[in-house]
């Protein structure tokens, strides 16, 4: 994904542009890139690399300027240079354009604008929108513009070259004719417009947005919005009027700040206790011992009486869906199955009556996870979403479901989503036993000691220091192996990938009895190996796990209950999360290898909210 931010308005556009970018930033970091609209012409400034690189050549701000583009890419056509880098200007001079997407058809586009005498400069597919815009522009004669009263011909001829685009676009558009106009298109990838006092912000996303006015148009797929310094108006992109209602965004500027952390990643770790308590109050009735999960209240019978449950999603939202599994086969006894969206959508499923899909994401912008929805939606699944970003495309194609209400998560690494999902999945889990076939009693117990996880992830905090000590006296190695049992095997991969993805640390996450069938060979003299060996049914086995790391020469990193005494022998470190059921173990267990992964990572110097290659969230295939 990327992120694209465009201002029309009366201020000059330039600082608007670069401060929207960076707070877009996390989206995609490849290059970056403005055009600015004042004196007639397109004035483009861009260049491979961060927003910083980007303010380093930038000219001082023209306050006439009122009109400009951003992008800050996160490459998928064409390397990550200063060619590549959006904006990107047509043939002619006169359109420019940022987009978030792809065109699958671009290579067709591309020869055929070649031959009609179009140049292109970059690598990218991006390039094809703007000279097929500009190629339409160029052309558009009397009775093309005449189509509709109400439509001028740079609409016209953006309208006239999406019909011919095939795949995903969030766009921005300028024309240097209409220097008060800014057109914006969506199919696939989201764009929102702010609606302030006689200015507009069309962006990617609301964090760009809310700095300058809480009122937003959300734009659906295939929709569009011409703005002009008079109001705007929403089409479809095949030119049929549409209403828009303003919505109102609902987070705010502090949530998306820094607040004196180092990183978004550590402060959205420490955020854990107040955001999972924000995702269960309300929802959990201590009076009734119940659980009142309001946005699929419509669907409870249905997922009471289901004969199977498929869960859906990408990345740490599959390693929550992986602990739904256990909440929903153990304790709703509820046969389950989790599939990788990227999977599942190719495997040609085998979706049953009586079968729900539970799809997982804290975007709600995964492009595999929302084609899992729209697969399983064809086969006649009720699809539910767990999603973190309200209104998002997973939020609008799922039949129901849950927010998170955890506030914006702007680290690319994902942390409070994680444990926000795992609390949603076991709420309903819950529910779904109470409501199928354990006591009042038992549903109660559960109900009492979910409500005391936020106090008790707060305990594991107050170890950071000790858990940087830990990373530190092993930051020179270079393989890693995470390993646990039952509930706590889904933890021990989000553990590896959030050691891979910010610390470019090699981890492997497993099972803690899959390492003898083959990973038990990579065990070399001081080799870390993390063990999650909480007391639990299955705590004698995984002690039998870590001798077996010990005879070999490994170093155990144990994240054992409090007051488990005898642990301590074999640890090398240790690191203690309070007493819970088993069930509830992950949202604690979790927490200390997030903080490892982030002391890791900032000592070996890399940026932690900003990891080489990814982005926040993958909306390509
Ligand atoms: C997690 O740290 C990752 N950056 C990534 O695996 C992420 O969880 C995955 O891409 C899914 O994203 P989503 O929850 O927004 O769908
Ligand atoms: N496909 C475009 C490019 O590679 C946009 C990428 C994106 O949306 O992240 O430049």
């Amino acid at each position: 994904m990327c992120g694209i931010v465009a201002y029309l308005g009366k201020k000059g556009a330039q600082p608007i542009l670069v401060e929207g970018l960076k707070r877009l930033e996390y989206r995609g970091y490849d290059s970056a890139g403005v055009a600015l609209l004042g004196g007639g012409a397109i004035r483009i400034k861009k260049t491979g690399g961060r927003i910083s690189a980007l303010e380093e050549i930038l000219d001082e701000p023209d306050s006439r300027e009122t009109l400009g583009l951003g992008h800050t890419r996160w490459a998928t056509h064409g390397r990550p240079n200063t060619i590549n880098a959006h904006p990107h200007l047509d043939y002619t001079g006169k359109i420019a354009v940022v987009h978030n997407g792809i065109i699958e058809n671009y290579g067709t586009l591309k020869t055929w604008l070649q031959n009609e005498g179009a140049d292109f400069a970059s690598e990218t597919d991006t390039e094809v929108v703007a000279n097929l815009i500009g190629y339409f522009y160029a052309g558009a004669d009397e009775a093309q513009q005449k189509q509709s009263d109400d439509q001028n011909k740079f609409e016209w001829a953006v309208q006239r070259a999406l019909q011919d685009v095939h795949g995903t676009f969030g766009l921005a558009i300028v024309c240097s004719d209409f220097p008060d106009m800014l057109i914006g298109a969506k199919k696939g990838s989201p764009l929102i417009l702010g609606v302030g006092n006689n200015e507009y912000i069309l962006a990617s996303d609301a964090a760009a947005i809310v700095e300058h006015t809480a009122q937003a148009v959300y734009l659906a797929d295939n929709e569009m919005v011409t703005v002009s310094s008079a109001g705007f108006h929403t089409k479809t992109i095949d030119n049929v009027a549409v209403s828009k209602d303003l919505k109102q965004i609902e987070f705010s500027l502090e949530q998306i700040e820094l607040g004196g952390f180092q990183h978004h990643m550590l402060k959205e770790i420490f955020e854990q206790p107040k955001a999972l308590s924000t995702c269960m109050g309300g929802r959990i009735d201590r009076a009734n011992n119940r659980i009142r999960l309001g946005g699929i209240a419509s669907h409870l019978r249905e997922l009471t009486h289901t004969k199977r449950f498929i869960l859906t999603a990408c990345g740490t939202a599959f390693h929550a869906a992986l602990v739904g599994e256990f909440l929903f086969e153990q304790l709703a006894r509820v046969p389950t199955e989790t599939e990788y969206a990227s999977e599942f959508r190719y495997r040609n499923p085998i979706i049953e009556d009586g079968t729900i899909v539970i799809s997982i994401s804290q975007s709600g912008e995964t492009a595999d996870t929302l084609a899992a929805v729209e697969q399983a939606k064809e086969r006649g699944a009720t699809v539910l979403g767990i999603v973190n970003v309200v209104g998002s495309s997973i939020a609008r194609a799922t039949d129901a479901g849950i927010y998170l209400h955890v506030g914006p998560e702007i680290g690319v690494a994902s942390t409070k989503a994680f444990t926000a999902q795992v609390a949603v999945l076991t709420m309903l889990a819950i529910e779904l036993a109470r409501r199928r076939h354990i006591s009042t009693d038992e549903a109660a117990r559960d109900i009492d000691e979910l409500s005391k996880i936020p106090d008790k992830i707060g305990r594991i905090l107050e170890q950071s220091d000790r858990i940087k000590q830990i990373a530190s006296a092993n930051i020179d190695k270079n393989n890693w192996l995470f390993l646990g049992r039952g509930f706590n095997y889904p933890v021990a991969l989000e553990g590896a990938l959030k050691l891979k993805e910010i610390s470019y640390i090699h981890a492997e996450g497993l099972p803690a009895a899959e390492m003898k069938h083959g990973p038990i060979a990579l065990i070399v003299d001081g080799m870390p190996a993390v063990f999650i060996a909480t007391l639990g049914p299955q705590y004698d086995k995984i002690m039998g796990n870590i001798a077996e790391v010990r005879a070999r020469g490994g170093k155990t990193i144990i994240v054992a209950t409090e007051g488990d005494e005898n642990i301590r022998q074999y640890a090398d470190h240790l690191i203690t999360v309070p007493d819970v059921p088993e069930l509830l173990q992950p949202m604690l267990t979790v927490v200390p290898l997030q903080l490892l992964a982030y002391h890791a990572a900032v000592l070996r110097g890399h940026d932690v909210d900003k990891p080489r290659n990814l982005a926040k969230s993958v909306t390509v295939e």
